[in-house]
């Protein structure tokens, strides 16, 4: 109970159940699975069609009535709810509920007070968020952006929810790759073992390797024996190796720091002893297929096996994530693991989890998810690449969408010193803001789409001060703190009256905003659920919209026409901007998206 007073309510959850409650007793028959939605009509705020459902299982059982009897009887039956101002049934047999208005203000204190807290949740889970995941000594492309930005937002989802988090980056960093870039690297760099090469571009370094890997067959077959010496754990291939692991590390941690991703490397490499351990376990339990010389692993409803073992002895991608998925949740004991990884590969992903589950590394209860998503497109809806056909480095891609925003805040700065210079950044507010508006940019316009579309990719959009993008919502929340900071009322001050006095909401706006706002623990609740976080890029775009209606209708500091000086402060409403700012800066920092205080 005490856990559960600190948590703010979702209530769709919270009227569903006590719909179950009345449900199970006035008809203890009838399973029926009850769902409440948020009603954005007229009939109050969430609604309810249980009726319906109820009224098809009676009848089956030969009993005569019709939802709007259901409905009623429901209704009637709910007893007494503090939150509820009434519940209307409509038309066939809606079930309508109305907040109280009071309620609804005492909520909106408690945001202030207590803060923005996630709705309830049953059980901590430990979760194995596997995303990111690029490959060692090749580019790390818009693909694994992709992955960055919505793995990072679903682990500060689950985080915020309470959940013990994994964050995991499951880089490439073992397979037959590493002999001919090892080979290559003794032909280049003899004196590697004892003094560091100076490797510029690995990119580069990969391509001449896999040249010479494709044209010299003595360069191809020194590469294999690389390859075995290294899984032999020969001490100088293993040194190599780890050099160049280490260098494209260091290129991945850089964007990872700028756009601030926390991220634990457990590569595939980790998993080497656990997959030789695994084959022969599997082979002894009988779950291995033999055919010619391969290792397989068939599910039902598939034709494509897992490749377990290849024909050559060697181990693959398949392997590699069966020897993760076991560490994960038989090791580990993981409740959840979610994979953030392009739609791409959900045959693979079909493949692992139905196999996990068969040969029993998997329980029924352990939940597994394939977080999918669609490609990068650019602007002409063709494969995302630069304009000679080469594939978009990140960071060149990071460093144009800085050179972009930069470029807007100082057109936008020239402006506001021809109006006179009022409001004008320090150049020390410009970077951060640029900084802020570029990354900020790139992860909403990423999180906005519905993550299983293709996603086109396009500057001037995710740039564009209006519309639904972070830039547009950003400058939003800004314009929202500084209402408060012109009417001369600091964090503190508010916050003081807010502890003692409750907040008197009774505009139909103020009372329409407020209620936007108290719906972010369903729209958490709903996306812990779903893995879609476009859903709060578009609840954080309603909050906007139902701001600019109350700010419009609303005047929260009036001024004196003549002289311009404050005649009176609307504490009450000074109160509903601040809870309006907490809640966006709360879908902000989910998002991973940094907010300023000046634009
Ligand atoms: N390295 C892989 C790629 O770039 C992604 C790995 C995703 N994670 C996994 N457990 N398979 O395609």
């Amino acid at each position: 109970e005490k856990e559960k007073s600190k948590r703010m309510i979702a209530f769709p959850a919270f009227f569903g159940e006590k719909i179950q409650t009345v449900v199970s007793r006035l008809y203890p028959d009838v399973n029926a699975k009850i769902e409440v939605g948020p009603n954005k009509g007229k009939n109050g705020d969430y609604q309810c069609s249980c009726s319906f459902l109820i009224n098809k299982e009676l009848s089956k059982m030969g009993q005569k009535t019709n939802p709007k009897e259901i409905a009623n009887n429901l209704s009637q039956h709910f007893g007494d709810v503090s939150c509820l101002e009434k519940i209307e049934v409509t038309g066939p047999g809606f079930l309508n509920f109305y907040l109280k208005p009071n309620f609804v203000s005492s909520q909106i204190q408690d945001v202030l007070v207590n803060g923005v807290r996630a709705p309830p949740c049953n059980k901590r889970l430990k979760v194995f968020v596997d995303f990111s995941s690029p490959n060692i000594a090749k580019e790390m492309h818009v693909g694994h952006l992709r992955s960055t930005i919505i793995g990072d937002t679903v682990s500060r989802l689950l985080e915020f929810v309470g959940h013990d988090v994994h964050r995991v980056n499951h880089l490439g960093d073992w397979g037959t790759q590493f002999g001919m870039l090892i080979a290559h690297l003794q032909d280049q760099f003899p004196n590697y073992t004892t003094e560091s090469p100076p490797i510029e571009n690995l990119q580069a370094f990969y391509k001449e390797s896999k040249t010479r890997f494709d044209q010299d067959p003595d360069f191809k077959a020194r590469a294999y024996k690389c390859v075995v010496s290294l899984q032999g754990g020969d001490e100088d291939i293993i040194k190599g190796w780890k050099l160049i692991c280490g260098i494209s590390l260091a290129e991945f941690n850089k964007i990872y720091e700028r756009l601030d991703i926390r991220l634990d490397p457990v590569g595939e490499s980790f998993y080497q002893k656990k997959m030789e351990e695994l084959v022969p376990e599997l082979e002894k339990a009988g779950h291995l297929q033999f055919s010619e010389g391969c290792k397989l692993i068939f599910v039902e409803g598939q034709d494509v096996p897992m490749m377990v073992v290849k024909s050559d002895g060697g181990f693959t991608y398949d392997t590699s994530d069966l020897a993760a998925i076991k560490y994960r949740m038989v090791t580990s004991e993981a409740d959840w693991g979610v994979y953030v990884v392009d739609s791409g590969q959900g045959l693979h992903f079909d493949l692992l989890f139905a196999a996990a589950r068969k040969i029993g590394l998997v329980k029924p209860e352990q939940k597994l998810d394939h977080v999918g998503f669609g490609v990068v497109l650019g602007e002409d809806r063709k494969k995302f690449k630069t304009r000679s056909g080469d594939t978009v480095k990140l960071k060149d891609l990071l460093d144009e969408g800085l050179q972009r925003a930069e470029k807007k805040i100082r057109d936008k700065e020239e402006i506001k010193k021809e109006k006179g210079g009022a409001g004008l950044l320090t150049e020390e507010e410009i970077i951060a803001c640029r900084d802020a508006v570029t990354y900020g940019c790139i992860k909403f316009a990423d999180l906005t789409c519905t993550r299983t579309n293709d996603y086109v990719f396009s500057f001037d959009k995710m740039l564009d001060d209006k519309g639904k993008t972070a830039v547009y919502l950003l400058y939003a929340l800004t314009r929202i703190r500084s209402i408060a900071r012109n009417a001369g009322k600091s964090n503190i001050e508010l916050l003081d009256h807010a502890k003692q006095n409750p907040v008197n909401l009774e505009h139909e706006a103020e009372l329409k905003l407020a209620k936007t706002l108290l719906r972010f623990a369903e729209v958490i609740e709903e996306i812990t659920g779903t893995l879609q976080p476009h859903t709060l890029c578009n609840y954080l775009y309603d909050i906007s919209t139902d701001f600019t209606y109350f700010y419009d209708k609303c005047y929260c500091i009036q001024k004196d026409r003549e002289t311009g000086e404050i005649v009176k402060i609307h504490m009450d409403r000074l109160l509903l901007c601040e809870a309006t700012a907490q809640v966006m800066e709360k879908c902000f920092n989910l998002l991973g998206i940094k907010t300023v205080s000046r634009m």
